[in-house]
């Protein structure tokens, strides 16, 4: 298949592109280098700074024998998104292309309206492509589980059967999203489920959880290769963070009560679901929504198994309590449904204290780069 990943300069989009070259796919990837402005601006950079995209696709191609196109480019331009779909013309497009940072959705009004703008215009602009230049390609998008935020009721696979009055219908699972981050991805699907119903678009959208880890069976542990890490409280990722702040010896900053349970998964899990939604898309007019993640985990048992295993290798590793900057329930019922991944088959890789120690490892290597001041940068809610 000819596959355009868009933000493919990203954590999960370099990876990705080197996983679909390697399974034969003709792969190409966008990217207007957003996240690692947005992160220089923050004075928040990750944990090393990895080579640009046309050096990594030089790299990648020395090492493996497979090609990825390059297109630098910011992806709200019409102009540039058109030309992009028109060259390539896609059989699927995996669109990742967003700033996907919660906390820095919540900074100030500018940060805001620049999640919204880029947020949506994106998703329009990939709908429209798709729709004049590609109109068969199947759009492969990335929601987040943060779109049902944690109801006091089970969690389905994006579409709930309503009983009211005697009649019954199917309706997206009520959404209610915990910042402006979130609310932009609630959007994103509103968007593409109007044009599903109007267009005939073939869509899935994957409710993605936190994602760990950095090295991926194509890496391999080529560091060049690597996605970038960011380790601080704006971009980073609750995992990433525990790991590099034990390595640091800094206290673990579990936020509040620490009860707070979401769906976790490994970077090379992200790879297959994404592949797997890929060779085996829904029905034009469809959108499909499955949820994607693998094991349910509260912060304070992550901080707890960061612990233990860090202070195994020899890590002297606390846990610390930061009042909790977000909007949000440290104690809640949480149970979602996440089938529809396991049925097209993926197979899982569980976060045990092996996984865990090999990528303390990986983070122990970049240790010198540790900047202490970048941990916490109390960005608040209110
Ligand atoms: N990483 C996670 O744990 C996680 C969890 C759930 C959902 N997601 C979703 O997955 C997607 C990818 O996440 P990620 O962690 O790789 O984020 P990322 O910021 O690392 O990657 C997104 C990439 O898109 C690029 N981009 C953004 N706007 C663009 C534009 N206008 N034009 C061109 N390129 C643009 C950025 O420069 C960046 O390289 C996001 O949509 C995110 O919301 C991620």
């Amino acid at each position: 298949m000819r596959v355009l990943i868009l933000g493919g300069d990203g954590y999960l989009g370099w990876p990705t592109a080197m996983h679909l070259t390697a399974k034969g796919h003709e792969v190409g990837v966008v990217d207007n280098y957003l996240r690692r402005r947005l992160s220089r601006e923050e004075d928040v950079e990750t944990l090393f700074e990895p080579p640009n995209l046309h050096e990594r696709a030089r790299l990648w191609s020395e090492k493996s024998g497979c090609a990825v196109e390059v297109f630098i480019g910011d992806l709200t331009c019409w102009d540039f998104a058109s030309e992009v779909f028109r060259k390539f013309s896609p059989d699927a497009v995996i669109h990742y292309a967003e700033q996907p940072a919660a906390p820095y959705s919540m900074l100030h009004r500018r940060a805001a309206t620049l999640t919204l703008q880029n947020n949506l215009l994106v998703t329009a602009n990939v709908i429209f492509g798709v729709h004049e230049f590609a109109p068969e390609a199947h759009i492969v998008k990335l929601g987040t589980m943060g779109e049902y935020g944690t109801p006091n009721i089970d969690i389905e696979e994006g579409w709930i059967e309503i009983e009211h009055k005697g009649r019954k219908g199917r309706f997206l699972y009520p959404r209610q999203a915990g910042s402006l981050y979130h609310t932009t991805k609630i959007m994103d699907t509103d968007l593409l489920w109007f044009y599903v119903r109007t267009w005939g678009l073939r869509v899935t959208d994957l409710m993605q959880g936190p994602v760990y880890g950095m090295v991926t069976d194509e890496s391999g542990e080529d560091d060049r290769l690597f996605p970038f890490f960011n380790y601080d409280e704006i971009f980073g990722t609750v995992l990433n963070r525990f790991m590099v702040q034990a390595v640091a010896g800094y206290p673990l900053t579990v936020y509040g009560k620490g009860g707070q349970t979401r769906g976790y998964l490994d970077i090379r899990d992200t790879m297959q679901c994404v592949r797997l939604a890929l060779e085996n898309p829904p029905r034009e007019g469809e959108l499909r929504i499955l949820n994607q993640f693998v094991e349910l985990f509260s912060v304070n048992k992550l901080a707890e198994m960061v612990q233990r295993v860090g202070n195994k290798m020899g890590l002297r590793v606390q846990i610390g309590s930061v009042e909790n900057p977000r909007k949000e329930a440290e104690e809640h019922y949480y149970n979602p449904v996440h089938q529809g991944l396991l049925e097209l088959g993926l197979q899982p890789h569980y976060l045990t204290d092996d996984v865990l120690a090999e990528m303390l490892k990986v983070v122990g290597r970049f240790g010198a780069n540790i900047q202490e001041h970048k941990i916490i940068r109390g960005v608040k809610w209110n």
